[in-house]
């Protein structure tokens, strides 16, 4: 028996309409359709890197920029930072240090440089951005089977980098939310790509890759403001749900201009030398 006027047609219309309509993080069913995003994270506070990323990706022409949480500490540009994110409407996470710099925590796990920036951070932060950072959530949806956290799925804290991190992330992502099959996290500063299948973890080696049916993926863009994965270049990626694939960018900028706002900042200058190492 037909369950809608109309016949067949109407129920394979009806039928795809349902498949591309989800829940959106308000509880709201949105219809979805097609996009290209670029995914940032890390930014803390590096406006020069901040720049060549956003106008790098101005040129690509993305649909949605997000960012996975930490837009401010270590560098000198706080406020224009979080500027940015304001008028350009990027959805953000909370970050350990945007927590920190918000004043919603203490800095009492940070290393004594972080902490020094971050408590100039709060000195420095205009009252509309530290109001802006202190009611950002720690995980959103991008779509129902795409989650952006700043750690992992465990914690807003939680560093992924052994295998044993991995596997307990992916065993979360199974528990709680099964229809999930990209993880996009920060956090570590280091671009990364991992595929999941049955328990069996590989590292994703090339910088423009498919997502197979199959997989789940643990996917960090890396840092935009402070990479630690030895290349200094900015780091971000792009996501198009179409092709369904991902390609990790890396580009230039001005450290130096950076690493000179550090400086005159009175920051710790071990901050303006490590960027030029990429840790
Ligand atoms: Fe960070």
């Amino acid at each position: 028996m037909n369950f809608i006027p109309g016949g067949s047609k109407a129920k394979r219309f009806a039928f795809e309409l349902l498949s591309i309509i989800e829940w959106n993080d308000y509880g709201i069913k949105e219809v979805r359709k097609t996009m290209r995003y670029a995914v940032v994270s890390d930014v803390h506070a590096n406006l020069e890197a901040f720049e060549a990323v956003l106008e790098q990706i101005d040129r690509i022409e993305v649909d949605k920029i997000v960012s996975l949480g930490d837009l401010v500490g270590y560098n000198a540009n706080p406020n224009e930072c979080v500027k940015i994110v304001v008028e350009r409407d990027i959805p953000t996470l909370m970050g350990n240090h945007d927590a920190a710099a918000s004043g919603l925590e203490d800095p009492v796990d940070f290393n004594p440089i972080a902490k020094d920036a971050i408590l100039w951070t709060r000195e420095v932060l205009q009252g509309e951005y530290r109001e802006f950072l202190s009611r950002q959530p720690e995980q959103r949806s991008l779509s129902g089977s795409v989650r952006l956290v700043h750690g992992s799925m465990l914690d807003r804290d939680h560093y992924l980098q052994t295998q044993y991190d991995f596997l307990e992330n992916v065993r979360r992502m199974q528990e709680e939310k099964p229809q999930v099959r990209v993880l996009f996290y920060g956090h570590t500063h280091s671009q990364m790509a991992l595929s999941c299948r049955d328990e069996a973890l590989s590292v994703v080696r090339s910088p423009r890759f498919r997502l197979e049916e199959e997989n789940l993926y643990l996917i960090n863009p890396g840092s935009v403001g402070q990479p630690r994965d030895r290349d200094p270049r900015t780091s971000f990626l792009l996501y198009d749900d179409e092709s369904d694939t991902v390609e990790f960018i890396r580009i230039p900028y001005n450290i130096a201009a950076c690493a000179r706002k550090i400086l005159s900042a009175g920051l710790p200058r071990e901050l303006a030398d490590r960027l030029s190492q990429g840790w």
